[in-house]
Order: structure tokens, then sequence, then C-alpha cells
């Protein structure tokens, strides 16, 4: 989705620059570090500046650890050394303790004193669950390091780490309890800067101007910044949304490379036309970061912050030539400096040890990512604009006449009345209802759009409430924001307020929402929030959430938007349909309301290429249901382009075609015969795997492990993985290799671990811990799966994947040296959540001893509610076996079935070292043994 305006804007651009490139990113619309005042003034500080000393120690009756922060008094006492009166007012600080070993820390200034401005601290993130994990500190233990002067108390973390508070200088870490080697820690370059809330003095001038658009900065500069470091780290990862590596790369001290001069920015914005290679801040915002190294594993710091947030990695050797300070810690660590505009100190340290016990650790704080319908796991089709009912049958049975399956169709903003949502285009969609019962007829479902912005128009009902009810973000002169948008003049809804988020929810409801049915689900575009006008494309930092400026809370208002959207699905079916919520901002937490993708990528092969390290690091901060549109936002893919990035894409979690309004239609039916059978081979492929990803999504669900995972997440230990982000593994079983260049014949690809891999198209075997080359395939992008794995599938075809409920499963086992495999199948009813009443089954296969095993791998929650299939396993596939092996004994039936050599997929391709039973007719449900004779 983009703006028209900026359109217009970029036609003027290539007009007068008589530009070469069709694609241009406007880099001058947005601000850069230097533009940015707190930005500016906190890269500029000298490791060292921070001259805070911890004092008043001691243990609350909450359980927390608390201290002052107060500046030191230099010793030579010179006038010119001594802080400003202002920033000498003693900040408070607080150190919790929670179960899991996460230790938060708080900074805030004392409320007793009465700041000019009480700061924002962002609601409805952390989860209930969280805070009643709470630790109480009872005890407090003094000693002295690294042969300070002066004390650092510390703090029990769980058994294996502790924290500690280092009085002077203040510094702030987490280390490992015995050996005391360090984990992370804040503060130790001495960056920390709070700039605490005052009165303006004579003169001064608080306004910031930028291209015509002027901040009046009430409240003057409030921003925070401080250091942390990553100790025994090879690389850091995270803090999405960037189009860049998987491995963020340094931005400031030696060795930036071309580019990343930039500290990486987090600040929702609606990026035209984004370049596949920068640290600029895309629409979301995730301030996590996770750190892994082979020496010690992985670590995670997060940020509890909505303010524009600024983050320097800091290249090896960044400090050089600077004073050194006094740090006796030499390790090899990742420094990186955080910015942030406003708000206050709450952060959050994660121990680790391996990757997914840090992602475990911050979902624990921000929440389980949500259980998708089995639908939204499938295909969807997308175009701005599928222009009528006439189009929308069309493409609909187009699906069927070429044997291709879908599970949605989609209508972005012009099937509206005027861009108005909530409201259809009476000519081009007389008649919604039926539209969407003739698609759910098939099994298939529809996605509308539903912006923030709300046309100011005295005849739409929306807009007469919100105005009435003065539910919109109001200006710096406390009138509605009145910004420029899809429909013109516009304004937008207060989502920070509960109560306004209750009354959008409502809208949601068949009667508020005319036209709709229970098979039409949501779209949230625009939310960062996009005003065309607006500087840098969004509301201005002084317009008003109630008492809070949008400075503030710019990240988290898509969030919240989201949210407001997510419940009103879940308010419409009395809460028993799981709803779907596709938004293009997020923020931390996003992950319970549904799914995330990249936003306008373009056509071309960096930004396929690109797409891999946006989904993975996503998913490394819990939001794991992304994907990026499939074929390239902007600009008409080559064919080949296209089918590429279908072979990719049938991988992604959330995996959607769509583009804009400019492009040509590409649907998959229109590059001709051959380019049709890819496509459609790769579109069945996911269908075919929609078991797996379905029980991968429960797992995502259960332990926040994304779907999509880094190499390096299932072979933490192996150095090869740190800087691919070309490969990925789906679960743990399947890695995939894009195709990233045209015409390639020849592909390297790393297969990581000790144990072997089977190829999956022919089954043939390729050695873990080596590089290999491979011939490309027109057919599909190199794929593998794992040595002691089982994988659970479905091999017919259907219309849809509600179709397919009844479809009988392939199991395929893939035997490592030892002879043994492990795999899951999680089944519910694809809809409602029922599952979380025990209605689910969840099976656990194992093939050990020759003997394949299926038993119960969650007993029934006691008391709770049953799910039930008469679904049985069609076929077995064993990959891994002597070709000699000939029958095998099902028990506890006895009977006797016959294995026979065979495709590991309905496709060509064939390898004598596959072996099949045919039709064991086994029920998924049920507990038996296969013995291989
Ligand atoms: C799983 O998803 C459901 C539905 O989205 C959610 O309510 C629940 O908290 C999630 N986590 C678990 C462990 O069920
Ligand atoms: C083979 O796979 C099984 C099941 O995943 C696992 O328990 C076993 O350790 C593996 N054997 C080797 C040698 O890796």
């Amino acid at each position: 989705m983009k703006t028209s305006v900026n359109l217009i804007f970029n036609v003027v651009f290539l007009v007068l620059l008589i530009s070469p490139s069709v694609f241009s990113w406007k880099k001058d619309e947005f601000r850069n570090c230097n533009q940015t005042p707190f930005c500016k003034r906190a890269r500029s500080r000298k490791p060292g500046a921070c001259n805070l000393i911890a004092t008043d120690v001691s243990i609350s009756d909450d359980g927390d650890l608390i201290a002052k922060l107060i500046a030191k008094i230099p010793e030579n006492n010179e006038a010119q050394d001594l802080p400003t009166e202002v920033n000498s007012k003693p900040l408070l600080l607080v150190v919790s303790v929670y179960q899991d070993g996460i230790l938060r820390l708080k900074i805030d200034e004392d409320q007793s004193l009465n700041p000019p401005k009480k700061r924002f601290e962002v609601p409805d993130v952390i989860i209930d669950e969280f805070l009643s994990k709470k630790l109480y500190l009872q005890r407090l233990s003094e000693e002295k390091i690294d042969n300070d002067v002066g004390f650092s108390s510390v703090v029990y973390l769980d058994n294996d780490y502790e924290g500690v508070l280092r009085h002077d200088p203040f510094e702030v870490f987490v280390r490992e309890r015995g050996n005391g080697k360090r984990v992370l820690s804040m503060n130790s370059n001495g960056l920390f800067d709070f700039e605490q809330s005052r009165e303006k003095t004579e003169g001064e001038d608080w306004e910031e101007k930028f291209r015509g658009h002027t901040d009046t900065r009430p409240y003057g500069p409030h921003s925070i910044s401080f250091d942390v470091s990553f100790y025994g780290a090879d690389f850091v990862s995270g803090i999405p949304e960037h189009a860049t590596s998987l491995a963020l790369k340094p931005t400031s001290g030696p060795g930036v490379e071309d580019g990343f001069s930039e500290p990486y920015r987090l600040f929702n914005l609606d990026v035209f036309e984004y370049i596949p290679e920068s640290p600029f801040g895309l629409y979301g915002s995730v301030p996590f970061m996770i750190s892994h190294g082979k020496a010690r594993g992985s670590s995670g710091f997060f940020w509890l912050n909505a303010a524009e947030m600024q983050i320097d990695v800091l290249g090896s050797g960044w400090n050089a030539g600077e004073e050194k300070i006094k740090s006796p810690v030499d390790e090899k660590r990742i420094d990186t400096l955080w910015m942030s505009e406003a708000g206050v100190v709450d952060a959050f340290f994660f121990v680790g040890p391996g990757p997914k016990d840090v992602v475990r650790q911050y979902i624990g704080v921000t929440g389980r990512p949500a259980m998708p319908q089995l639908f939204a796991t499938a295909y969807h089709q997308c175009r701005w604009n599928y222009r009528d009912e006439e189009d929308v049958f069309g493409v609909d049975s187009k699906f069927d006449e070429h044997d291709i399956p879908y599970d949605v169709l989609w209508l972005d903003i012009e099937h509206t009345d005027g861009k108005r949502y909530f409201t259809w285009d009476k000519l081009l969609f007389p008649n919604p209802k039926e539209m969407q019962n003739k698609l759910a007829e098939k099994g298939r479902h529809m996605v509308t759009i539903v912006d923030p912005h709300i046309k100011r128009d005295e005849n739409y009902h929306i807009h007469k409430e919100a105005s009435n009810n003065g539910y919109y973000v109001k200006d710096a002169s406390n009138r509605d924001f009145d910004g420029w948008c899809w429909p013109g003049s516009s304004s937008y809804v207060d989502m920070v307020n509960p109560e306004i988020r209750n009354w959008w929810a409502d809208k949601f409801s068949y009667i508020n929402y005319v036209g709709s049915t229970p098979s039409l689900y949501i779209w949230n575009d625009m939310n960062e929030p996009s005003v065309f006008n607006g500087p840098e494309v969004t509301m201005p930092r002084d317009a008003l959430h109630g008492g809070i400026e949008h400075r503030e809370l710019h990240n988290a208002y898509g969030y919240y938007f989201h949210m407001a959207t997510s419940n009103g699905l879940l308010k419409r079916e009395n809460g028993n349909d799981r709803p779907f919520v596709l938004s293009r901002a997020f923020f931390p937490g996003t992950q319970r309301y549904g799914a995330v993708w990249t936003g306008d990528n373009t056509a071309d092969w960096d930004h396929l290429r690109v797409s891999v390290p946006m989904i993975l690091t996503l998913g490394l901060t819990g939001i794991s249901f992304t994907g990026a549109d499939v074929g390239g936002f902007f600009g008409n893919p080559e064919p080949d382009l296209l089918v590429r990035w279908y072979q990719l894409g049938a991988y992604y979690p959330f995996f959607r075609a769509h583009a804009h309004q400019d492009t040509r239609r590409r649907e998959p039916w229109l590059f001709g015969e051959r380019n049709t059978e890819l496509i459609r081979e790769a579109i069945h492929t996911r269908y075919m795997f929609l078991p797996y990803f379905y029980t991968l999504f429960r797992e995502a669900n259960v332990t926040g492990t994304p779907v999509l995972r880094p190499l390096w997440m299932e072979f933490p230990a192996d150095e090869e993985t740190f800087s691919n982000d070309e490969a990925f593994m789906v679960g743990n079983s399947l890695l995939v290799q894009g195709i990233y260049t045209q015409r390639a014949n020849h592909v390297s690809v790393y297969l990581p671990g000790e144990q072997s891999w089977y190829d999956m198209r022919t089954g043939a075997t390729y050695k873990g811990g080596k590089r290999h080359k491979f011939e490309v395939l027109e057919e599909s992008v190199p794929s593998f799966q794992r040595a002691g794995t089982i994988m659970p599938r479905k091999d017919r075809f259907r219309r849809s994947s509600t179709q397919m409920e009844k479809d009988p499963y392939t199991l395929v086992i893939a035997l490592n040296s030892s002879k043994e495999a492990e795999g899951e199948l999680y089944i519910d009813d694809g809809k409602s959540f029922e599952f979380e009443h025990g209605a689910y089954i969840h099976r656990h296969f194992k093939f050990s001893n020759g003997k394949l095993t299926s038993s119960n791998a969650a007993p029934y929650a006691a008391g709770g509610k049953r799910f039930s299939t008469e679904c049985i396993v069609e076929r077995i596939i064993l990959l891994g076996l002597s070709p000699a092996t000939k029958s095998a004994l099902i028990e506890p039936a006895n009977q006797k079935v016959e294995i026979e050599l065979g495709p590991l997929t309905l496709r060509p391709g064939w390898s004598p070292s596959v072996l099949t039973i045919r039709k064991p007719n086994l029920r998924i449900a049920e507990d038996w043994t296969i013995k291989i004779l």
C-alpha cells in the first residue's frame, strides 16, 4: 500500500533529477542522526562521560534493589566540571528479579521532587503473568570487585547467574555465579545520560524544525542514552525493522561499511521504496537485541520504550584513542549504544544461554505468539486492487481451473466507498455478503483493509462518532489532528486509550460492519501511522494522546491499533474464533495479536534476498507469523524472479502475493504454461507441509521459538552458520536455501551439524558440517531434511486448506547415523479456542531399534475438552534404511505390510534409498507401532 501523494512527489523528483533508476528511496525526506538533536548529542559523548554513582542502596519493601543515582563531585572540584544543577537531581534506580533468570532495571526521575513532566511508561505490553513471577529479594551482599575502592551490590538471579550494581562508577551487569564471567552489562563505557525534564530557561528555544515542519517541543530535551555490552558475543542481531543482514553490521567505529554510518533507527515510518541494504528504520520497532557467540551462547537486552530510538553497533576498536575508562574486562565483547528521545529506562537483561532460551525469556515478558487459524497459514492472494466482484470471481475460478490451491482473497483500499473503512463501494461490490459466502463454500476466506486514518466527512458514521466523543488524536493546539492520507483530510483514532480501543473493537460486529460475514478477516495498513503531509510522512511529535505526547509513544501507535482490531474480531464471534489481522506497524507484544509483513518491497532480486534476514529477525523477537510480499510490491517481476519468489515464499510463515496498483497483473497463470506449473508446484509444496507448519506454529505459541529459524538457532556451536542468512531452518527439520540470482547454474549450500541431510526431491544424502555445490534446478529451491527427524505431510491437493481437513497423512522418517528419528504432529479444529481447554491431538513419533512408535505427546488436560479425528496415515516414507528391507509388522493389529521403493514426493525425482510403506491405514490419533522386519 502506498502513498499517491508520494507517487506524485516521486514523479516530480524523477523529472527533476532525470534519475536513471526507477526506484528511489527519498533519503532527504527523513531525518538522519545529525538532524536529530538527541541522537547527535548522544553520539558525540565520550566514553566515561557519565559521572553518576549509586548511593543509598537497599532492598525495598517490595523486594527490589533500590538506589539513587547522583552526580559525583569531582575530586579536584573545579567549577566547570560540576554538573548542571538540574541534572544533579537524583534519579531513582530499581532492580527487580523474575523467574527464568530475568533482571529488570528501571531508572526514572524522582516523582517526589515533582519533575515538570511525568515521563511515559508504555502500558499493555508486559503481560500479567510475567509480573506474577517476580522474586522477592531478601538479602543484599556487598563486595569489592575489580579492585574498586567502592562497593558493588550483588543480587541472586537464579542458580547460575547473579545481578550486580556497581556503585562507583555506576554500572549494572549480569554475571555467571562461581566464575564471575560477565554476560551483559549497561554503562560499562560510561555513556549513560538521562536528560531530566526541567523548566525552560530565559531565552532558550526548544523548537525543532525539519523540512518546513515545526516541532514545538514544549517539554524540551528529555532523552536517554546508554551503552550495553554483550560478552563472549561473535555478533548481535534483532532490533527490527531494517532491511539488512541478520548479523548486524557495525554503524560506528572502524570498519563501517558504506551506507552504514547511521545508527539503526527504530521509528515506525512508511518508507516509500525502501532500499534493501540500510540501517534505516522501517514500519515497526522492537528494541530487543540478541547476541550470540560460540564461546558462551546467547544473551538478550530489551528496552521497553516507544519513542524514537537509535542504536549503534560499535565496531571493535570504536573507542581506540579515547582515554581508557576503568574497565578491567578485556574479554571479547560487542558494545552497543542505545539512544531514545523520551520515556524512562525500563530494561530487561536475558541470560540465555541458548538462542531459544533468550527468545523464551523475552516472550515471558511480552507474551506468547497467538495461535493462528489453519487457513491463515496457507496461501493468500492479494493485489491492489481486485476491482470488483466479477474480478474476484474470475480470479477465484482461475485458481480452480489451474489446480492451484489458495485460501484467502484480499481486498485493498479501493473496495471501500471513498476510503471510508467498514464500507463498500456500492457499484463495484454491491453484494459483499454473497461474495464472501461463495468463497466460503470452497473453504475460502476474504480479508479487507481497515486503516487508522478516518475520513473527515460529516456523513461518515465513524467520523461523526469519533469526533463527537473526542476520540481523535489532538494536535499541539488541542484540536483534532487533521492530516492527509488516502481519503484526503483525515483524523486518527487515539488507540492508546483502552476506552477508545473498545469502541473501535465494536465496529467489527456483524451489525456495525455492514456486509461482513464470519469468513471475513482484517488487514491493518498505514498504522505507523502514515500521514502523507506530516513530518517524515508521519504524525507530528507534539500531537497529543490525552496528556501524552505522540513522540513518547510513536512506535507503539500501530501496535495499539492492531490490538484493538484483533479484539474486535474476538468480540464479534463471542471470543471463540481466532482472529486474523495482518499489520504493517509493530512493537513488542505484536505477536499476541496477529501477523506482520515486511511492507512495500520491490520486485528485484535484492529484495527477495533481504526478505530472509528480515523475517528471521522478526522471528527472533517473537513475531513469528511474518512474510514478505511474494513477487515484490513495486515493479514488475520477470517471470523467473516471480517463480523463485514463490519457491522461497512457500516457506515464509505468512505466505501472500501482493502487488502495487500500477503493476501488471501477475496471478500465477499469466506467464505461460511452464511458469504456471512451477508456481503451482511451489504452492503445492506449502500445502503439502501444512501439518508441519501448523505444528511449528503451535510450538511458537507455547515456547516462542519461531517457525523460521536462523541456522545458528538449531546449530549454536557451528560458526559457519553465524553469518549465513541466505539459508534458514523451517522448524528443526527442514533447511531451505533461496536462489537469489537470475539464471544461476550452481549454488553452494552449507549443511550444518554432524549428521547428514536428505535432499527433499530425491532423498539423496549429503554430509553435514560441509559446503556442497548443487546444480540449480528450475523446479525448486534446494531443501533438505535433517537426519534424525520425522515430518508430517498431507499430499493430496484440494482447493483450500479447509478442504484438506479429512485427508490422510504422510510421515517422512529421516534416519540418522544411529538409525533413529523423532518428530511431532499437532492437530486441532484449526479455528476455535477449544484447544486451550485440551481439544487437540499432539502426537510424538519416534523411530529407534527398528521400530516406529506413535505416542501421545501431551496428556489431555484434566476434565478438559477433546478433539477427535478419523484421519489416517496413508504413507510412511523411510529415508536411510537398507534397500534390502522388505516388510514391516504393524502392532497392535499384528498386520504385515510390504515395503517398496518409491518416490519421496509425488513429483518425478527418484532415489533407490527411498522406501515406502503404502496404506498402513493407521489412525493418526491412536497409539501404534511399526516394526521393520
Ligand atoms: C497460544 O495462542 C492462544 C490464542 O492465540 C493464546 O491465547 C495463548 O496465550 C497462546 N499460548 C499458549 C501457551 O496457549
Ligand atoms: C539420532 O536421532 C535421535 C532422535 O532425534 C537422537 O535422539 C539421537 O541422539 C541421534 N543420534 C545421533 C548420533 O545424533
